[in-house]
């Protein structure tokens, strides 16, 4: 790590003065900040004080950029100590600074830096010409493209200590030297050779161009002719500016608990939002009803989760809940791409949903998580006095730990026995459907029930 400390008495100059036109630079720098916010002009001051002052930053360039913007001197000094394009002490007319972090180093910063050490001396060190000086730093943001150093404004990367040699001798000479990449590299493409996204198809737009013909005579082929009005906006729209697939399709994501069906049933509104009705009408063809049903027959169209998803009451006309059995195997929709897990969840999802739409809006909790499960035992107090701390269940928090308490459920063991429908009773209750498993509530409870090895 570099030394941030200010330069030797004996380097100092006496006093720092922005030149005229410097100082009205500062001014303009100064001005864009609103009233009692100046102090966030001292980056670029500072810099500015640096490059009036030959590379490097004095103390009394620095005491002089806190005069000018109203900062105690210790919290400009903070400002200038922190960042390495600092420099504290006097450097060479070439300032090299070398990365040393992680990523450089594993690439071979380290002969870097030996041969900086042994051509130029201690980090600091200005050679004798006044040509050179070097500061090992931290990372540079050039990783990709390790080794590598800065030489005043400019990064020169992918170096070896011979290649840095040569880049200083150049440097000396006056020759021209080429920035970044030192083996050829166009940016941080990979070491070698190129070979992943070649295709030039992929970047001059005819492969888009294919894609979208293709997507137009499809749509051509299912349109009948006499398509027109807003069908015919809409084939077209799409086909110009088609939408991105459903971002969750065939990945296991946490849809927000507000958002699940039985959330929404759970506070008394829609449980499908119309813009999902299409597909619960589809999920539920396929899941809802048990037995010897095929997706499409009529009476597997007549379903609660059906009759949910179209926003009328899952019971029907009259008043018959026509719930699926919890115990009822869903059938397995054809070619839908879910798993037999996703396609369990949500037939277990749309049943909840069914049978909390039946309900009054204003049902209470545990009306509504008697319809769906059942409640697990609870203890009238936690025993000898001493619940366990239930909080130490990831997802359960001082509040729902409270809750739980309520329901008289006190210990790990109490939450570690839950079954199916005891689980479901709970999550409904502390209205907050599919949490539970998600969070593992009754693994976790186990792993901490269990005793100590
Ligand atoms: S580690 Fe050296 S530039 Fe990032």
């Amino acid at each position: 790590m570099a030394n941030r400390r200010l330069a030797p008495a004996s380097e100092q100059p006496e006093s720092f003065a922005f030149s005229p036109e410097n100082a009205e630079w500062a001014k303009t720098q100064i001005a864009k900040y609103p009233e009692g916010r100046q102090a966030s002009a001292v980056i670029s001051l500072l810099w500015r004080a640096q490059e009036q002052n030959g590379g490097w930053l004095p103390r009394a360039a620095i005491e002089a950029v806190a005069a000018e913007l109203g900062m105690p001197n210790i919290r400009v000094l903070e400002v200038a100590t922190f960042y390495t394009m600092f420099a504290l002490e006097p450097v060479g007319r070439f300032w090299i600074q070398v990365c040393g972090t992680v990523p450089c180093d594993s690439c071979g910063a380290r002969g870097l830096k030996e041969m900086l050490q042994a051509r130029l001396g201690p980090p600091g060190h200005v050679s004798a010409d006044g040509t050179f000086s070097w500061l090992e730093v931290e990372c540079l943001g050039a990783c990709c493209n390790a080794p590598m150093v800065q030489i005043n404004q400019d990064y020169y990367e992918d170096l070896t200590p011979e290649s840095l040699g040569q880049l200083m001798d150049d440097l000396a000479a006056g020759r021209p030297v080429k920035v970044g990449s030192q083996t050829g590299r166009v940016s941080s493409e990979p070491q070698g050779a190129v070979n992943t996204l070649t295709d030039p198809t992929l970047f001059d737009g005819s492969r888009v161009g294919a894609w979208r013909k293709r997507f137009e005579e499809a749509g051509k082929v299912e349109t009948p002719a006499a398509q027109t009005g807003e069908a015919a906006s809409g084939t077209q729209q799409a086909a110009e500016n088609p939408k991105p697939a459903r971002p969750d399709v065939g990945r296991p994501i946490e849809r927000p608990a507000s958002d699940a069906p039985a959330q929404r049933a759970a506070n008394g509104e829609t449980p499908v939002k119309a813009e999902d009705r299409a597909d619960a009408a589809e999920r539920g063809r396929s899941t809802a009803k048990h037995g010897s049903a095929r997706p499409g027959d009529a009476d597997v169209l007549d379903s609660p989760a059906k009759r949910v998803a179209e926003g009328e009451p899952a019971a029907g006309d009259q008043g018959h809940q026509d719930v699926p059995a919890r115990d009822a195997v869903p059938q397995q929709p054809e070619a839908s791409g879910a798993s037999a897990g996703e396609v369990a969840a949500e037939a277990e999802e749309a049943r909840i949903a069914g049978a909390l739409a039946a309900l009054p809006k204003d049902a209470s909790p545990e009306r509504k998580a008697d319809a769906v499960g059942k409640r697990p035992p609870g203890l009238d107090a936690a025993r000898v006095g001493k619940p366990d701390d239930l909080t130490r269940i990831t997802g359960v928090g001082p509040g729902n730990s409270q809750r739980l308490n309520g329901l008289g459920i006190y210990h790990f063991d109490q939450i570690a026995a839950w079954s199916r429908d005891e689980i479901t009773w709970v999550g409904t209750y502390l209205a907050f459907p599919g949490r539970i498993d998600r969070e593992n509530w009754v693994g976790q409870a186990k792993a901490l029930s269990a005793p100590a090895q």
